[in-house]
């Protein structure tokens, strides 16, 4: 069977010159799939075009079978989407924004669509402040209105744009528990450079860099490719700044004056008396990765705030 979203030789020039995607091949199947990449990797180019919202350059992307420039109409009936930048709507309370996107997406039927936005403001813990003004939210309760919003008319496909940016650690792992149960029955394709939020939910992952797709597959095969360069080291703290020349450094931490410092080996081995890091994170996979390509932690990892 033909993966749900297929993407061939798809490139995407922006007017002015830039170019955002450049020659990606992807399929995307079910459950739920993770789009890496540090900032202007391309990740909203690609969502916005799967969306329908901009035509690529070249090449051509699939939903369900469907050309996002020839369907369009039928392809924005089957997904859901959370753009990057999801505030409109201040004045209007919390339902009152619900119904009208879902009126807009086709739902005439008052009734059943007043069953339809309680249960999904019960799905995303938003009952509560179903009356409250869309400016009174909390950043949380507002990304997770914008998830509400892209789920009412149930589609098949949700494209989630860096959903957990300014989320509390709470929130996320609230979002994170949200994401898996939605992904059982449909596929959810969620874009973010904190790579922590994929969560154990993740079954595939691709990362561009720079418009290209540069690794497709598992979380556990970007870990694997990490094997034996990320290492850790405990110095006395004045001793950091010699240690880092031979690893990017990814965590610190401090006891008694010593520092033990986790990170990327640079070329060849890491600083003498390292010792190789069996439990890698996927963050740090994606360093590791990202390192091997020449691009270094200090500046992916400002990326994340
Ligand atoms: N409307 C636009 N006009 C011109 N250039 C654009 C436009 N939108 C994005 N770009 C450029 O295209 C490239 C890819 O941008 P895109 O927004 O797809 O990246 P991203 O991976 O989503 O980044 P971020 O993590 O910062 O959201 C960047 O170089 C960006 O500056
Ligand atoms: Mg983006």
């Amino acid at each position: 069977m033909a993966s749900m979203i297929v993407a061939e030789n798809l490139g995407h020039v922006y007017r002015g010159g830039t170019v955002a995607l450049d020659g990606v091949n992807l399929e995307i199947d079910a459950g739920l799939f993770g789009l890496l990449g540090s900032n202007g990797a391309g990740k909203s180019t690609f969502m916005r075009i799967i969306c329908t919202l901009l035509a690529p350059t070249r090449g051509r992307v699939t939903v369900d079978g469907m050309d996002v420039v020839e369907n369009r109409r039928a392809v924005r009936n089957l997904l859901g989407y959370l753009p990057q930048e999801f505030g409109a709507w201040r004045l209007q309370c919390v339902e009152e924004v619900l119904d009208t996107l879902a009126m807009l997406s086709g739902m005439k039927d008052g009734k059943s669509r007043g069953q339809r936005i309680a249960a999904v403001l019960a799905s995303v813990g938003l009952e509560k402040v179903a009356d409250r003004k869309v400016k009174q939210l909390s950043g949380g309760m507002l990304r997770r209105l914008g998830v509400a919003q892209a789920l009412v008319h149930e589609p098949r496909v949700l494209i989630m744009d860096e959903p957990t940016v300014g989320l509390d650690p709470e929130e996320r792992l609230r979002f994170r528990q949200l994401m898996t149960d939605l992904s059982r029955d449909r596929v959810i394709v969620l874009s973010t450079h904190i790579v922590a939020d994929l969560g154990s939910g993740c079954s595939d992952l691709a990362l561009i860099d720079h418009g290209k797709l540069q690794f497709r597959g598992s979380p556990s095969e970007l870990v694997a490719l990490a094997r034996n360069k990320v290492c850790e080291i405990t110095v006395p703290e004045t001793a950091e700044a010699e240690a880092g020349e031979r690893m990017e450094i990814v965590a610190r931490t401090f006891k008694n004056g010593l520092v033990t410092l986790r990170g990327v080996i640079k070329e060849g081995t890491g600083p003498a008396g390292a010792r190789l890091v069996e439990d890698i994170t996927l963050e740090e996979a994606y360093l590791a990765f990202m390192a091997g390509r020449g691009r270094h932690v200090e500046e992916l990892a400002m990326a994340d705030n």
